[in-house]
């Protein structure tokens, strides 16, 4: 049996585990989620572990990342099963606060950005959600001061604006991207698959398929535009309703006409019924 990893709530006592931690020379790995854990989030805590001693995962769903018609009410909430699998993964200490301890009565500040946070992909369909973002992991990374951050590359254009928001607000965490965990058939693992209908879930492969076979003719010397082109048409013939679908530079997320602008990264969004599914891969042989 696992022993079951500590749960603690306030900040204070947060600062005072990773205190502790480092006062004794250890290295702390911090990996932020908002429950409902799966492989994936799994994954990332092995990826903190493998270079922190002590890792120390935060559960907490951010009321500020949703917009007015998103899922906040419905979003799963999952405590006791989270703590079980973060204890068999051996994490060393959950921070799981009330929504008051992250925002106090009284909250007046938004960490709101321009660069990756305005690229006209996430932030066109969710106009607040990099705000919301934004200001959670600023003060998720100030509570813990963590020696290293571990995000997914999943959420990849989450991933560059927490790198950004880090480098500019002088924030000395590191923050590590982990590749994404996929399903047997290819789809991202993601908390919003249980949305997901029987028929559905037997479709959402396509989305992960159609931008493999975009990267493929991409590699192969296919226009970027053509190559993305068709790659909408096959999903919107599968029934999903698109919000982008799009050829960008990797580090930059400034669109791509041609592999010479490289590194390149296909960015998708697309909703099948009513769940949303996002997914990102590398054109990269
Ligand atoms: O990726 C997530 O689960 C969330 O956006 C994060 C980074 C934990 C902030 O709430």
């Amino acid at each position: 049996m696992n022993t079951q990893v500590p749960i603690v709530g306030a900040i204070e006592e947060l600062r005072r585990y990773v205190g502790a931690r480092r006062a004794a020379g250890e290295r702390i790995g911090l990996v932020p989620t908002m429950g409902a854990l799966h492989a994936g989030h799994l994954s990332l805590v092995e990826a903190a572990r493998r270079t922190a001693d002590r890792v120390v995962v935060t559960i907490f769903v951010n009321p500020a990342q949703f917009g007015p018609n998103e899922d906040f009410a419905r979003y799963p909430r999952t405590l006791a099963a989270d703590v079980e699998k973060l204890s068999s993964v051996g994490a060393d200490l959950v921070f799981a606060p009330m929504a008051d301890e992250i925002y106090p009565p009284g909250f007046a500040t938004k960490v709101v950005m321009e660069g990756p946070a305005c690229a006209d992909l996430e932030d066109r369909f969710r106009p607040t959600h990099f705000s919301g973002v934004a200001t959670v992991v600023t003060k998720l990374l100030n509570q813990a001061q963590a020696d290293v951050a571990v995000f997914g590359e999943k959420d990849y254009q989450q991933l560059l604006v927490i790198k950004r928001l880090a480098r500019d607000l002088d924030i000395a965490t590191e923050i590590l991207g982990a590749p994404t965990l996929r399903e047997a058939d290819g789809l991202a693992m993601s908390s919003r698959n249980i949305y997901l209908s029987r028929e559905e879930r037997e479709r959402a492969r396509q989305l992960h398929d159609t931008l493999t076979d975009a990267a493929r003719r991409i590699l192969h010397g296919d226009d970027i535009g053509a190559a993305t082109g068709a790659a909408r048409a096959r999903l919107a013939d599968a029934g999903f309703d698109i919000d982008y679908l799009e050829a960008r530079h990797a580090e930059t997320l400034a669109p791509v006409s041609s592999l010479d602008e490289g590194p390149i990264r296909l960015l998708a969004a697309a909703k099948l019924g009513a769940t949303r599914l996002i997914d990102n891969i590398a054109v990269q042989s």
